[in-house]
């Protein structure tokens, strides 16, 4: 049982996807050993010394030898001097080793966390990510680096320290040999229950950062709705659990420690005791014994850095499970081995798509066949929820389909370098996303070429000008987060002068248009159509007086194609496109009530 609790502890500490992390830079962590062992051999013979040095005064016949006191004095000084250069350099390298690999794997986590796919975005907690690359990542930290040396020195005091007792005397050795496998079973009994706590306290934490990032988030609504009360009180009540399950936490280490110590306190009294009666009995001198109880001090006090240790690897498990998990997750196919460069030169096709998200077996695309030529100005219309955007979140590959295949002239999207093909689309999406820096910077955003020339043709055509002039520091104005700074239609205007600025092949206005007062989105309007006229346009609204002039208007109902052609064909052919259009541009008239 014994030998699986430990083989267990190794296992929790050498956990290969953190470990690989610390490897390269390993040689940092054996210098700083070096220098530890080096000023650790100082410290323990340094009562060597002044054990040499009392000797000396005891003994009559050299008392007055002021000569060899002074000398050992000076040595003394010397090695004291020395031992804290050595604990110097040990420290700077500990701190190399430990940032070092810290550093990389934060940045490595950062890079996976944008890798990930959206579907683990939207399932994951923006405060739980955080918790795990700021928390978690410094618990590791430390466990790996100056908890991971102290129980290395540790152990080698213990074994060193074992070996002077043993030699100076069995018996005695052995009533403090027998403390060792008392303290193992109640740390692993403690363990248990620490290692509980720690989780719990944990996912308690992440939960209250969760509180705090959603909330900062939805100021406005917690704002409108009147609801800052409600919200503090659910954070002061995940606040309250966390202090409770600390206490806990807390009081199970402290029953730990302190039962150990108590242990330990006992076998030094009997050991005490029992030197006694070997003294009186002429079976040990003095001095061994002095030399015996310092040394016991050391073991002791290295045994408790080990104990400690072991505490701090159960405390330590969640967060390596947690850095684990995350640091597995499936990325996007970035890196794909074979991919083909994007050249769409002919179709982009949609064979027999269909797409659930989540678990539940709901198709939000059913059978989904389209064919979009290169050129082409292409409309999609649809009730809300219909499928549209999703469709979009396919051909941009932020979702994969659940069936079937998007194919650009044959070719399967996902055979595509994801890089490459993400650079073809210029996109303004439904729901904005703005930085929060300057208008310019976010027009810029998605390129790296400045081109000054392409930069005021966007501003015009996007009419970004329009506004650009009344902003306080005009075009370097921030934009606030997210935009707030901003109307819903100027944010939405610098959108599609980031997506224009691009100048891709492809672009997908997903109602980008919708915040947008009438005249100023028919003007919008005939701005595309000649800034895009030989792009291929994918554009999905509500208003179809916007795209009477389009190749091929589709029509999405509950997931799938309920008509597709040109707005006259649709008219005359489609009853429900009919009415729509109808209701939208028929004369405005409103009726009174009595
Ligand atoms: N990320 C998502 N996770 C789960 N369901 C989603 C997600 N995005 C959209 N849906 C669901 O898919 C359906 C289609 O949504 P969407 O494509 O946004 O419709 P549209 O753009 O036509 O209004 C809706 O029922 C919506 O609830
Ligand atoms: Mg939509």
């Amino acid at each position: 049982m014994k030998t699986d609790f430990i083989k267990n502890k190794v296992k929790a500490l050498f956990i290969d996807e953190i470990y690989a992390y610390f490897l390269p830079y390993r040689k940092y962590f054996v210098y700083g050993m070096l220098f530890l062992v080096l000023s650790g051999s100082l410290q323990l013979s340094l009562p060597l010394l002044l054990g040499k040095s009392v000797n000396l005064s005891f003994n009559p016949g050299t008392f007055t030898d002021t000569n060899t006191l002074m000398k050992h004095l000076g040595i003394l000084i010397g090695m004291l001097i020395l031992q804290f250069s050595f604990t110097f350099v040990r420290n700077y390298y500990f701190l190399l080793f430990s940032e070092k690999s810290v550093g990389t794997l934060k940045k490595d986590l950062f890079h996976k966390y944008l890798s990930y796919p959206l579907p683990f975005h939207n399932k994951n907690k923006v405060g739980d990510m955080l918790s795990v690359i700021t928390n978690d990542v410094m618990v590791v930290r430390e466990l790996y680096s100056s908890q991971f040396s102290d129980l290395l020195y540790s152990t080698f005091i213990l074994i060193f320290c074992t070996g002077i007792l043993i030699s100076i005397n069995l018996k005695l050795s052995l009533i403090l040999l027998i403390v060792f496998p008392a303290i193992i079973y109640l740390a692993s009994f403690f363990g248990k229950k620490i290692r509980k706590t720690s989780k719990e306290t944990q996912s308690l934490y992440a939960g209250s950062n969760s509180v705090i990032e959603e909330d900062l988030h939805q100021i406005r609504s917690i704002k409108i709705f009147g609801k800052e009360r409600k919200e503090v009180s659910l954070f002061a009540r995940l606040t309250e659990d966390i202090i409770q399950k600390t206490i806990h936490n807390s009081l199970f280490r402290s029953f730990f420690s302190l039962s150990s110590s108590f242990i330990i306190i006992a076998a030094l009294i009997v050991i005490l005791w029992y030197a006694c009666i070997m003294v009186v009995k002429n079976e040990i001198v003095i001095a061994d014994l002095v030399t015996f109880i310092v040394n016991m001090i050391f073991i002791i006090n290295s045994f408790s850095t080990i104990t400690q240790f072991f505490g701090n690897l159960e405390r330590s498990r969640g967060a390596t499970v947690r850095l684990v998990e995350l640091l597995n997750e499936k990325v996007e196919t970035e890196d794909f081995v074979n991919s083909s460069p994007m050249d769409f030169q002919h179709t982009i096709e949609f064979k027999n798509i269909s797409l659930s998200y989540g678990e539940a077996d709901v198709k939000v695309l059913d059978g989904l066949n389209l064919e979009i030529k290169k050129g082409e100005k292409v409309a999609i219309v649809g009730p809300n929820g219909s499928g549209k955007s999703s469709l979009l979140n396919l051909l941009l590959r932020l979702y994969t389909p659940t069936g079937g295949t998007v194919e650009i002239d044959g070719v399967n999207i996902n055979q595509i370098g994801l890089a490459n093909y993400r650079s073809k689309f210029g996109v303004v999406s439904q729901d904005l996303e703005l930085f929060n820096r300057s208008v310019i910077d976010n027009i810029r955003y998605g390129t790296e070429t400045i081109d000054d020339s392409r930069l005021e043709s966007v501003l015009a055509h996007s009419n970004v000008i329009d506004f650009i002039n009344d902003l306080p520091e005009k075009e370097h104005t921030k934009v606030g987060k997210n935009g707030s700074c901003l109307s819903g239609g100027q944010k939405q205007r610098v959108s599609l002068a980031r997506a224009l600025y691009k100048n891709a092949d492809i672009m997908i206005l997903d109602e980008a248009t919708s915040a947008l007062d009438s005249s100023l989105e028919e003007s919008i309007k005939a701005n595309l159509d000649s800034a895009l006229s030989d792009k291929t346009l994918i554009f999905v609204t509500h208003k179809f007086s916007l795209i009477e002039n389009f190749d091929k208007i589709i029509v999405l109902d509950s997931g799938k194609i309920s008509a597709i052609g040109t707005h006259q064909q649709l008219l005359q052919l489609n009853k429900t496109y009919a009415t729509l259009y109808h209701l939208q541009n028929r004369p405005v008239t409103i009726k009174k009530v009595a």
